[in-house]
């Protein structure tokens, strides 16, 4: 039996599918529709200090091959993610990673560090969000990112990945954050977007711009994950547009550690533990005992040994 599993930082995952954040709130709703904890992980929705309500509707366009996005960050607030969801999320057979957001790097600080309980198995600050006017996308700035980061290192001893934009100066960043203490480099939320509604000519949401994401921005997130994996020496976990088995193989090849299914959970709710059937199928299939060989093999002129 090929092994599965995958290192990141102090963290073994199973396997390398995780369930992105914002696309599949606390897994306790697919819970209900299949065993989650075949997956390798779960990345909460992002949690702030104080409860969101979000941004007003409508919230969610769907373009060709894509989705666009312009949540707000809605979410409980911490207290009652401690209080009710957290306790549920660690029955669920899997890898608990918590996304957080904050207004400043002491919030972020704050975040980490109410976060540092057992059962939290990482927590993926959040620099990339395009839906809170002015202060999301932390993530493009490595000066910016550096401060969040070396904050969140001082505060907690758990293992922190950085979710990074896919725009702006995002491999200057994702240095920044390795030298400032990151565990490991998420990549990537979703790209700026606009969509127009004909009869009244203005943006269908109220902040104008969104995040888009789904298959329309695959090619762009495996190319970010390739050229990230080349400037950092931490693991990459890649997202962006990944629906089948396959996809997650070519972010694997292109150098990701592990892959976050997002939008695909949205197109079909049993995505993830496809991809999950589907990889170690690969694995066998190839003879391969794990995915040491094909990781980054793109970076190295293919499979060696194959045609
Ligand atoms: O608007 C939102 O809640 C999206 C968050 C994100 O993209 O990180």
């Amino acid at each position: 039996m090929p092994d599965t599993s995958v290192r990141i930082g102090s963290l073994v995952l199973k396997n390398p599918v995780l369930a992105a954040s914002g696309t599949f709130g606390f897994g306790g709703d697919y819970a209900r529709l299949y065993d989650v904890s075949r997956l390798g992980g779960i990345v909460s929705k992002a949690i702030t200090l104080r409860p969101r309500a979000g941004n007003p509707p409508p919230r969610l366009w769907e373009t060709p091959c894509g989705l666009l996005n312009s949540i707000g960050l809605e979410n409980p607030g911490l207290e009652a993610f401690l209080a009710e969801e957290l306790p549920r999320m660690r029955e669920l057979g899997t890898a608990v990673i918590v996304n957080v957001w904050g207004e400043d790097p002491e919030e972020y600080g704050e975040l980490v560090s109410r976060l540092s309980l057992p059962g939290v198995d990482a927590i993926e600050l959040n620099l990339s969000c395009p839906n809170v006017r002015g202060k999301g996308l932390v993530g493009e700035n490595p000066e910016a990112t550096a401060r969040v980061v070396a904050v969140c290192r001082r505060a907690t001893d758990k293992d922190l990945w950085v979710k990074f934009p896919p725009q702006g100066e995002v491999l200057q960043a994702a240095r920044a954050a390795q030298q400032a203490g990151a565990t490991a480099i998420s990549a990537a939320n979703t790209y700026r977007g606009l969509a127009i509604e004909l009869e009244t000519g203005r943006p269908v949401f109220a902040n104008a711009i969104g995040g888009l994401s789904g298959p329309a921005i695959k090619p762009l997130s495996l190319r970010l994950v390739y050229e990230l994996s080349q400037v950092v020496s931490l693991p990459v976990i890649g997202s962006g547009g990944i629906v089948s088995w396959q996809d997650a193989v070519e972010f694997i090849m292109a150098g990701a550690h592990a892959v976050q299914v997002g939008t695909g959970n949205f197109i079909d709710p049993l995505c993830a533990p496809k991809l999950v059937r589907g990889l170690r199928k690969f694995l066998v299939q190839r003879g391969l005992g794990s995915w040491e060989l094909i990781r980054g093999c793109a970076h190295r002129g293919g499979i060696s040994g194959a045609a």
